[in-house]
C-alpha cells in the first residue's frame, strides 16, 4: 500500500527546504537502493551520499549548471562497477535459484554472459542495474516524506562530455578504475508542489497479446 501511495505521489522534486534529510530516512533510501534485484544479483553498484558544499558545486557545473543539484541537501552519486560482471560469481546459488529454468550448459550460452558482449553492452546492462536501484531509493524516499530528483544529463562515460571535470570529480569521490558515476539523485525535504507532470494514456503504452490491442 505504501508503495502504491509513493508512486501515485511521485514528482521530480527540484526545490528543497534548508534542513538537512533525517539521518534515518536517508538510510532507509539508500538501502532500498542495496535491495534491489540485478542480474545474477551481481549488484553493480556503490552510493555515495554527497554533501560537501564544493563538490556539490562541481555537480553543477559537471552537469551544465544544473543549479538545483546544489540546493539539494543531499546528491546521491550512483556509480556503476563494470568490473563486477567478469569477477566469477556464485554459480552453485544462481543454478540453485533457478534450477528448473537453467541449467549449467545453458549458463554458457550467450544471453547469460554480459561480460562477453563488449565493453557498450556491459555499460548498458550496469545502467539498466542502477535504474532499478534508483527506482526503488525513489520510491522509499518519497515514503519518507523526502523529494527527489534523478539527474542523468553531466559529462561521464555515457554522455563522453565534460571529460576533465568529470575526472576531477571521480578523483573527489575516490572512484577505484572501473566504478564510473553514471546518474544523480538530488534529496531533500520538499519546498515545492509540483503538479502530476502528463503520462502517455495507459492503453497507448499498454497492449494485450499483441501491440495495439488492448487489455
Ligand atoms: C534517467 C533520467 C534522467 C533524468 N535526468 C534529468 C536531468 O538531468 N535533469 C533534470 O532536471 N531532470 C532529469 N530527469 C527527470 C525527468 O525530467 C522527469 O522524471 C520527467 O520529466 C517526468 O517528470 P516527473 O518525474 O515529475 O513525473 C531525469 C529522469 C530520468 C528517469
Amino acid at each position: 500500500m505504501e508503495a502504491t501511495e509513493a508512486i501515485e505521489k511521485w514528482r521530480s522534486i527540484r526545490k528543497y527546504k534548508t534542513e538537512p534529510v533525517p539521518d534515518g530516512a536517508l538510510r532507509k533510501t539508500l538501502d532500498a537502493g542495496r535491495k534491489a534485484p540485478s542480474w545474477e544479483n551481481v549488484q553493480p553498484w556503490h552510493f555515495i551520499a554527497v554533501d560537501d558544499e564544493g563538490l556539490k558545486q562541481k555537480l553543477v557545473k559537471l552537469s551544465r549548471g544544473q543549479k538545483f543539484i546544489a540546493s539539494a541537501p543531499v546528491v546521491i552519486a550512483v556509480c556503476g562497477d563494470v568490473g563486477a560482471w567478469d569477477k566469477p560469481r556464485n554459480r552453485e546459488a544462481l543454478l540453485k535459484a533457478t534450477a528448473e529454468v537453467v541449467d549449467n550448459l545453458l549458463l554458457k550460452d550467450p544471453v547469460f554472459c554480459v561480460a562477453e558482449h563488449g565493453p557498450s553492452i556491459i555499460l548498458a546492462r550496469t545502467m539498466e542495474q542502477l535504474g532499478i536501484a534508483y527506482g526503488f531509493m525513489c520510491v522509499e524516499a518519497v515514503n519518507h516524506g523526502l523529494g527527489c530528483c534523478i539527474v542523468g544529463a553531466f559529462g561521464n562515460e555515457m554522455t563522453g562530455s565534460l571529460r576533465q571535470l568529470y575526472d576531477e570529480v571521480r578523483a573527489d569521490l575516490a572512484l577505484p578504475e572501473r566504478v564510473y558515476l553514471l546518474a544523480l539523485l538530488t534529496i531533500g525535504i520538499p519546498d515545492e508542489q509540483p503538479p502530476a507532470r502528463p503520462r502517455k494514456n495507459f492503453d497507448s503504452v499498454v497492449s494485450k497479446n499483441k501491440y495495439g490491442n488492448p487489455l
